[in-house]
């Protein structure tokens, strides 16, 4: 499956970015946990050098938890900030916190060296469509979040969330694109959602996912399409018809309707119906 796509708002969404950039001293960088490589953008390393990183691998809820630690490890190593959260958890707040302030450690010191105290972090928080950008945005904000008004430099209508006395959020997050260059990374990107669903072959990208399942979680995936055991799924085309019965995927005249079952393959897998998966292991 071959997904090429960069829609024109992208180039926009970089430039602002570029700009952005320029006034904070810290990103951070979200991923899916379920495919951490593939959802990253390397444009980050360029347009976040010399600030602070923090990776943050959200969604966690939906990856598995040994590959959810895995990964942290695995970053933590190449020496980046590294944290896991499902961003709708008001509870995950506090842990950002602390990663922001470790990130930021050494720039405060370097303010203090020169005299400049009390300076707030500013951060913003960038990545790939429908990693979850605004939803953290949201949880941080919460209520009690001020926002205070336009400054100099920052993409017009942005605005700052004063989330404490230390730390400041650009309230607009960067968007980048995915990187498609690797076949399999593009198929990852479309079994997560992160691509407008409309340029992707519908048909194709239910059978990858299917039998990418099949290969590697047939022990969850089977029993959720053949409670009565009835059925024996060993290829795609089984899995299609356990999913039509099990379902009751008919059309009205009574054939079975094989593009509701595509459907519900896709959502079952994006809504973590199929229980906890992660599609990338850490690299040897
Ligand atoms: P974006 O700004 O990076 O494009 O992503 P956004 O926050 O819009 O989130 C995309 C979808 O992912 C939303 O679901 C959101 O609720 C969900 N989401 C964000 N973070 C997490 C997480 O940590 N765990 C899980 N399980 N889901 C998360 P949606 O169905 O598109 O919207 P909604 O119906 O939830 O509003």
């Amino acid at each position: 499956m071959k997904i090429q796509w960069y829609p024109g708002h992208m180039t926009k969404a970089v430039r602002n970015m570029q700009e952005d950039v320029k006034v904070i001293d810290l990103i951070i960088e979200m991923v899916d946990a379920r495919a951490p490589l593939a959802t990253r953008n390397p444009d980050v390393d360029r347009l976040g050098q010399n600030k602070g990183r923090i990776i943050v691998l959200n969604k966690s809820d939906m990856a598995e938890e040994k590959a959810n630690k895995d990964w942290k490890d695995y970053f933590t190593a190449l020496g980046y900030e590294c944290m896991y959260m499902d961003s709708r958890r008001k509870a995950d707040m506090r842990e950002l916190m602390n990663c922001i302030e470790r990130a930021s450690a050494a720039k405060r010191e370097r303010d203090r060296a020169r005299g400049i105290i009390n300076r707030p972090v500013r951060a913003m928080v960038a990545g790939i469509p429908n990693v979850g950008k605004s939803t953290l945005i949201n949880t941080i904000a919460g209520r009690s979040a001020a926002k205070t008004g336009n400054k100099p430099g920052v993409t017009k209508g942005n605005q700052w969330i004063r989330l404490n006395r230390q730390i400041e959020l650009l309230d607009t997050p960067g968007i980048l694109w995915p990187k498609f260059e690797d076949e399999h990374v593009g198929e990852m990107i479309a079994y997560i959602g992160s691509v407008n669903d409309l340029i992707v072959n519908k048909s194709e990208l239910s059978e990858c996912l299917g039998n990418w399942l099949l290969e590697n979680k047939a022990d969850e995936l089977i029993p959720n399409y053949n409670k009565n055991a009835d059925i024996e799924i060993s290829d795609y085309q089984s899995l299609m018809n356990a999913v039509v019965k099990s379902r009751g995927c008919l059309k009205p005249g009574g054939e079975p309707d094989y593009d509701k079952a595509e459907n519900i393959l896709i959502n079952d897998f994006r809504s973590g119906k199929l229980g906890r998966i992660t599609l990338e292991r850490v690299p040897q």
